[in-house]
């Protein structure tokens, strides 16, 4: 692609007038776009979104609104693009690995997770993710896949769906019968009693949309670790983390938790453009996966196909990243999502998160007919709350929170509960509204 596009430049750059030169294109958006906002007060990071005023937005994980640093960088790459697309993409995409704009991308993401810019993959959503590494991995007849039954539809359908192909089985166990109610301890004591010598992936979700309920993720990873350490390299539990509703709201180093493959969207808590997501892995961990979707983010596999020759070398996470042409000003206005939170700072952002959650908690907890499904301890919680009224469906409440101007949620599993959940958008007012809604929905 080089040489199209020197070739491109050298027939057409100087007639059309073009300013677009290697190092130009990030400048020009930069240029165009004003800097990221003071952050420092929580009124200005509400600020920072368009959420309509009329109501209570308490649901703000289901799916982002994008806040003013990631519409100014969408608006800056939408606006490039349109004016130019060929260069643009050339540029951004296959000209030089310092121009590359998802190298940019990862390099943002990478700090944030602590990770390496080369261990992320992009993808377009959790379900996606979460694909690439089911499908990729060698499992095959004999081998087993341990999950929980407390996994989003997106993780469960996965898994069914590599599994019809590739022959291994599936388990699902429960990690708690109640949720409030829940410990690490047990959780552990659950995952670990239930491993098998064929056990060869482990399959679970780091905060759960069905009850709020967080997992302690670095204890599972221990115990893992010392399973493992009992095991050949070939016979070893692989740990996959559903990570979407953890990441941008526990402050915590992604990349040190213990996970082997951790997917996540990032258009949920990070507010990363919608249908944006990550994979994280170590480059071993890389090397077990079979790419499913050819990629337009690895120079190795272009060249290995103009050459008529396969790719030297290792799998890596450039090679997971789906190919073919994307929506990239969303997709390279990721950075700007990932440095937004960077400013406001991660252990800011969950405290933040954790007390508004506290609070809604504390008031849930004074109404009777009112039973909480999420655990009260900060540890075991996130940025959900699950509860029920006695007597009325999660979908009937829903809506009276609603017609009382409360954004709402049910959640969508066999068992459903209400929830509501508080993010940076919120405010201490915005929880005391929805209380207040809750109390009379009690009421009628
Ligand atoms: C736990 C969990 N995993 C996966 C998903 C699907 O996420 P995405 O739309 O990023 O694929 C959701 C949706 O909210 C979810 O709650």
């Amino acid at each position: 692609m080089d040489l199209t596009r020197r070739a491109f430049l050298a027939a057409n750059g100087t007639a059309l007038g073009v300013t677009l030169l290697p190092g130009d294109l990030l400048a020009a958006v930069q240029a165009n776009t004003p800097p990221t906002p003071k952050l420092s007060d929580w009124n200005q990071v509400r600020r920072q979104f368009r959420l309509s005023p009329d109501y209570v937005h308490l649901s703000g994980f289901y799916i982002v609104s994008h806040p003013e640093p990631v519409r100014s960088a969408i608006e800056g790459f939408r606006k490039a693009l349109d004016e130019s697309p060929f260069l643009v993409v050339e540029q951004g995409m296959f000209e030089s690995d310092s121009e590359n704009l998802q190298h940019k991308v990862c390099a943002d993401v990478a700090e944030y997770l602590g990770g390496r810019p080369e261990e992320i993959a992009l993808t377009a959503n959790t379900t996606t993710g979460l694909s690439l590494v089911y499908h990729g991995l060698p499992l095959k007849v004999g081998d087993e896949i341990l999950t929980t039954t407390h996994d989003h539809f997106s993780h469960h359908e996965t898994i069914r769906l590599a599994t019809e192909r590739n022959g291994a089985s599936v388990r699902k166990i429960k990690l708690f019968d109640e949720a409030a109610t829940a410990s690490a301890d047990q959780i552990v004591a659950r995952i670990r009693g239930a491993l098998r010598p064929q056990t060869r992936v482990l399959g679970i979700t780091w905060v759960h949309s069905s009850s709020g309920i967080r997992l302690p993720v670095r204890q599972i990873a221990d115990a893992l670790k010392e399973v493992n350490g009992a095991r050949a390299a070939s016979d070893r539990v692989l740990l996959v983390l559903d990570g979407v509703h953890g990441i941008g709201v526990a402050d915590e180093v992604i990349a040190t938790m213990g996970c082997d493959f951790f997917c996540a969207g990032t258009h949920k808590w990070i507010f990363a453009p919608r249908g944006t997501g990550i994979v994280w892995a170590t480059a071993e961990n890389w090397a077990r996966i079979k790419p499913l979707v050819p990629s337009f983010s690895s120079k190795e596999v272009y060249a290995a196909w103009s050459e008529g020759r396969l790719p030297r070398g290792p799998n890596t996470a450039d090679r997971v990243s789906p190919g073919g042409f994307q929506a990239f000003e969303h997709q390279w206005a990721m950075g700007a999502a990932f440095r937004m939170h960077q400013k406001i700072g991660r252990a800011r952002v969950a405290e933040r998160i954790r007390s508004l959650n506290d609070q809604c908690k504390q008031g849930l907890a004074s109404m009777a007919k009112v039973k909480q499904h999420t655990p009260r301890a900060a540890a075991l919680s996130a940025g959900i709350c699950c509860f029920e009224i006695e007597g009325k469906k999660p979908e009937d409440v829903v809506n009276q929170l609603l017609a009382r101007k409360i954004i709402a949620s049910s959640s969508p599993y066999a068992v459903s509960y209400v929830r509501l959940s508080a993010g940076l958008m919120n405010t201490p007012e915005d929880v005391d509204k929805a209380l207040t809604a809750v109390r009379a929905v009690v009421g009628t």
